[in-house]
């Protein structure tokens, strides 16, 4: 694939998100795996790196789970700049042989998923403005490597992801045994709603039982500085042990902090729970989940279908 020519790129522009130059000539070339082109970063950008890294310390230390906090010690990320991919590779692959993956933008569902079955983490290179470091519908670099990537130096909750990419996998196969195209799509609809529900409950905005009390393993959270506190602390949220029945026919909201959250004993826990769903798809249990959000699009669609 041929890959956007950067050399044409002032850096002053950087890699903000939503005003990066050099993504919206990716897209519109249709290149969703991309390279890291680093020199383009801003010295705002790593500002803004700078500031969330540090202000994330404290709180990580209060109530992240401790196979976080052994993986991003792992990591060696540099607080004062936006890490490379490639330096980040060099750290965790030897560990569980995950890497993280530059993307353009976002990866349709089937992609996303059979990128983890391959321990390929799509992972966005774009950084949220420094003068807005709370609010950000969509996912940026700190979100994905200083939230997701840390988890991913854990065998066991890398086992578990494998086994999510699986899934998708096998709910493609089921989907072309079905000859109705109508049926066809209204069954994956809700199969791919139920994973994404799945996949937010635990690997977004798990957390997970410990020695001292409840900790947090989900990336929405760890990756956010006001809500991982509110997570914990707040009377606001209800806390329950998971149950996949509930979170596969549970809605949620992206744009607020979440009201409700579920916690799994540990990441072993978490991988039955993954092959418990699938076993659930094969019997047809997840074919008629709950309707709400998250909508499922046409992209996510037909990335089952051409793939199955
Ligand atoms: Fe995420």
């Amino acid at each position: 694939m041929a890959l956007t020519d950067h050399n044409s790129y002032h850096p002053a522009k950087g890699l903000t998100t939503s005003e990066a130059e050099f993504i919206d000539l990716a897209r519109s070339n249709g290149e969703l795996y991309i390279a890291q082109p680093y020199e383009l970063y801003s010295v705002e950008n790593h500002d803004s790196w700078r500031k969330l890294f540090s202000r994330m310390q404290g709180r990580w230390g209060e109530y992240a789970n401790e196979h976080f906090l052994h993986g991003i010690e792992s990591l060696c990320l540099d607080p004062e700049r936006v890490p490379r991919l490639d330096e980040v590779n060099r750290f965790l692959e030897p560990l569980t042989r995950f890497k993280a993956k530059p993307v353009s933008g976002y990866v349709p569902a089937f992609k996303f998923f059979d990128c983890l079955r391959n321990r390929e983490f799509p992972t966005t290179i774009t950084i949220r403005r420094s003068d807005r470091l709370d609010y950000l519908p969509e996912p940026d670099i700190f979100h994905d490597i200083a939230g997701h990537v840390p988890m991913h130096t854990d065998p066991a909750f890398a086992d578990a992801l494998v086994r999510f990419g699986d899934c998708a996998h096998t709910a493609a196969e089921i989907v072309l045994d079905i000859a109705d195209e109508n049926e066809k799509l209204r069954r994956l609809t809700s199969i791919i709603r139920a994973m994404a529900r799945f996949f937010w409950f635990t690997i977004e905005f798990g957390l997970m039982n410990s020695q001292h009390g409840l900790k947090v393993y989900g990336s929405g959270l760890l990756s956010s500085f006001g809500e991982i506190r509110h997570c914990i602390e707040s009377r606001e949220v209800q806390r329950y042990p998971i149950q996949l029945e509930w979170v596969i026919n549970q809605s949620f909201e992206i744009d607020h902090y979440q009201p409700l959250l579920f916690y799994v004993d540990s990441f072993a826990h978490l991988f039955d729970l993954v092959d418990e769903l699938e076993s659930w798809m094969r019997s047809g249990r997840l074919d008629n989940v709950a309707p709400g959000e998250p909508g499922v699009n046409e992209e996510d669609l037909r990335s089952f279908l051409v793939a199955s």
